[in-house]
């Protein structure tokens, strides 16, 4: 993270686990995602999909739901698609409707100044809405996830409350930051390209692996290998780890409605129970992806969606929205991060 933030603001994500930007959306663009997304039916759940057939979630899952994942896949998808409807009223994935706005506006309210790094990829957006009735989220990491392929351990998310999330309300995320424990993600990237760069059928001609030719037959291969198991047999570590050593070093933040905080998904993070019955919380998220020079490009689609399509340029605090993936072979080597 060191290379991607801005010192000062690098270390108050490190030791705080969030970043706060001195930003806030105004409460007509708040009420106007609010408004936006309450068009969309009631219920509407895209967890599911992200979660079933991956076998990232059936080890956070713990040792028993893994297994009947593993074993029973019909049962297993059942479980978990219970499981998140009951966590959130609405959850809507990748709409990408309202993602440049809310990015032009926080670049114009000075975004850039907290990045070192020139480009960022806005990968794909996320609405969560529930009531008093749903449980909160535990403690977990949102690992890595093979739907998305390019993931980071440095993502940064723009999270932001579209309702206050306070002492009264409750629902406020809480995050062990980086100091007290890391969980490791790049050496992900790496394995993908070692594993993918041998067969020539995943490369193209400029030599990138292109993960939009990998079929899912191809992808088990990865995953069942043993460099993929280390990695599992180390996050199931880290995670027993954050339950039982920091569960009361979770650090909380100011999350009024528009304030936009980042944060790393990949840090460990839970939710405080919401209390309001009057009122459901409702949060917004865009999540972004730094650029490493690993020869991958980028997914074009996430379960039939457009993604990984809208390119920040902090230089000139701008935000691209392209018809397909950004081309990061286009982006130069040293706007690129090495891994
Ligand atoms: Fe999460």
């Amino acid at each position: 993270m060191h290379d991607i933030l801005q010192d000062s603001g690098f270390r108050e994500h490190y030791a705080r686990g969030f970043l706060e930007t001195g930003i806030t959306l105004p409460t007509t663009l708040v009420e106007t995602i609010r408004g936006h997304y309450a068009a969309r039916e009631l219920g509407h759940n895209d967890f599911p999909k992200f979660f079933v057939d991956n076998e990232h979630q059936a080890y956070l899952e713990g040792a028993a739901i893994g297994a009947v994942l593993n074993t029973f896949r019909g049962f297993g998808r059942t479980l978990v698609k219970r499981f998140y409807d009951k966590a959130y009223s609405k959850a809507v994935y990748c709409d990408q409707q309202m993602v440049e706005a809310v990015l032009r506006e926080v670049l114009a309210q000075g975004l850039p100044r907290l990045f070192k790094t020139r480009y960022i990829v806005a990968s794909y957006d996320m609405y969560l809405r529930n009531t008093h009735q749903c449980p909160a989220a535990g403690i977990h990491t949102d690992l890595p996830n093979f739907h998305h392929f390019y993931e980071t351990e440095n993502d940064i998310s723009l999270y932001i409350p579209l309702v206050d999330l306070d002492e009264a309300n409750g629902g406020r995320i809480t995050v062990l930051p980086e100091s007290r424990l890391k969980v490791p993600g790049n050496v992900l990237l790496k394995m993908l390209h070692d594993h993918f760069s041998a067969d020539p059928r995943w490369v193209d001609e400029q030599g990138y692996v292109d993960p939009n030719r990998i079929p899912p037959e191809a992808m088990a291969g990865f995953i069942k290998g043993p460099a993929h198991q280390d990695l599992m047999t180390l996050y199931k570590g880290v995670i027993a780890l954050a339950k039982k050593q920091h569960a009361h070093q979770f650090e909380k933040t100011v999350e009024t409605a528009g304030r936009v905080l980042l944060f790393n998904n990949k840090n460990f993070h839970a939710a405080e129970p919401w209390k309001n019955p009057q009122l459901d919380r409702e949060v917004y998220v865009i999540r972004m992806v730094p650029l490493y020079d690993v020869p991958i490009r980028l997914k074009g689609k996430l379960h039939g969606t457009q993604v990984n399509n809208f390119l920040v340029d902090m230089e000139l605090g701008e935000v691209r929205r392209f018809d397909q993936e950004v081309d990061v072979r286009l982006i130069p080597a040293a706007n690129k991060l090495p891994l």
